[in-house]
């Protein structure tokens, strides 16, 4: 009764353990986006919105999972770096199974829907002098020396449940279409969703659901200012080096040193897929551009359709194919970023006259 309504856990056959602390994650829409569609010109556009999940990310399907394995580990404190979203779905599946929660975020540099989720939903909550890899070592210390169990991507528990993103997009893109799609265009940070799609792919070869032709080509996208998993891809490297500094206005993906790499990379060289960064303003534009289609995004989700329009300029991506976009947060979680890119409110006095004339100017 416990998991009724998750797109998580009508997965489970899918999943390590049997049931989680769920709120009913999962089941997002895959929209069309009809405006992006006709003008990078592709054979069909759809959006994976893991914005609409509960806490306005696709965390919570990897907290569902994560949260009850700490439960049944018997763990004191739940405990996580984060560029914001972890921290929130965190303190709120944290809250749900009553267990303490400690984040750890860089001072500053948090968009404050998020702040305010992990502050409402009780966590403790550090700011943290340096950026989210500062972060990520010193949570990593403290579950090392038994402080707190870890709940960052590097928890294998957490990918589990986001490889049920990658289920949803196949059954989804059928339904809608009778194909399947060619490729996933997606936002990379620490690389957690790009590691889950591929096992989730690979799973379902090994079942026999998909041919192994049949896997999307899994691409990357990353901001020009914290881009060190395109310049491992574009170098053909075998690791990824850690960049010190980083900057961008996605700061849900402001991260030098993408911990999923080992798997994140064969992921994308072994479904024939790339990395490409993207700029502020390219970022900002298609924000803009997937809001005009009725979809609100957060910076870093906008991400992918900035990688799809540059990809498409290229002629990486041919106008044959079938490609989804993840779109991983929502618009309310960075409402700054929003009001920085929207249009700007016009103050009128209180006075219908004087409103009429005002909109006739
Ligand atoms: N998009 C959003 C909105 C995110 O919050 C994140 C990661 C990513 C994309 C990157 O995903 O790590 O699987 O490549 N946010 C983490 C956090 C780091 O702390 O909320 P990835």
């Amino acid at each position: 009764a416990e998991s009724t309504g998750s797109g998580v856990w009508r997965y489970v056959d899918a999943l390590p353990v049997e049931s989680g602390v769920s709120i009913e994650e999962g089941n997002t829409p895959l929209y069309e986006a009809p405006t992006i569609e006709d003008e990078v010109g592709v054979s069909n556009l759809r959006v994976k919105h893991e914005g609409m999940n509960p806490t306005g990310s696709f965390k919570d399907r990897g907290m569902t999972l994560g949260v009850k394995v700490a439960e049944k580990l018997g763990t004191e404190r739940l405990a996580c770096a984060s560029t914001g979203n972890t921290s929130a779905a965190l303190a709120c599946y944290g809250a749900r199974a009553g267990t303490e929660v400690l984040v750890l975020l860089p001072a500053g540099k948090v968009a404050a829907g998020k702040v305010a989720q992990a502050s409402l939903h009780g966590a403790r909550i550090l700011e943290v002098d340096g950026n989210f890899d500062d972060c990520l070592d010193i949570v990593s210390d403290l579950a090392n020396r038994g402080e707190a169990y870890l709940l960052n991507s590097l928890n294998p528990f957490r990918l589990e449940g986001q490889k049920t993103i990658g289920l949803e997009i196949i059954e989804q893109f059928r339904d809608q279409t009778g194909d399947l799609p060619d490729r996933i265009v997606l936002p990379v940070g620490n690389a957690g969703n790009t590691s889950a799609l591929f096992k989730a792919f690979r799973e379902l070869v090994a079942a026999g659901e998909l041919t192994a032709e049949e896997v999307p080509t899994l691409t990357g996208v990353q901001a020009e200012g914290a881009a060190p998993m395109v310049e491992a891809v574009e170098t053909d490297a075998d690791e990824v080096r850690r960049w010190g500094e980083v900057e961008t206005i996605a700061t849900a993906i402001r991260i030098g040193n993408p911990v999923n790499a080992p798997k994140a990379l064969p992921a994308i060289r072994e479904t024939g897929g790339t990395a490409i960064s993207v700029t502020d303003e390219e970022i900002t534009d298609a924000q803009r551009a997937l809001a005009g289609d009725g979809i609100g995004v957060e910076p870093a989700s906008a991400a992918s359709v900035a990688g799809l329009r540059k990809l498409r300029e290229s002629g990486e991506i041919s106008p044959d194919e079938n490609v989804v976009c993840l779109t991983t947060g929502h618009l309310l979680k960075d409402p700054d970023a929003a009001a920085e890119a929207g249009v700007e409110p016009e103050p009128v006095p209180a006075d219908t006259d004087d409103v009429l004339e005002h909109l006739a100017e």
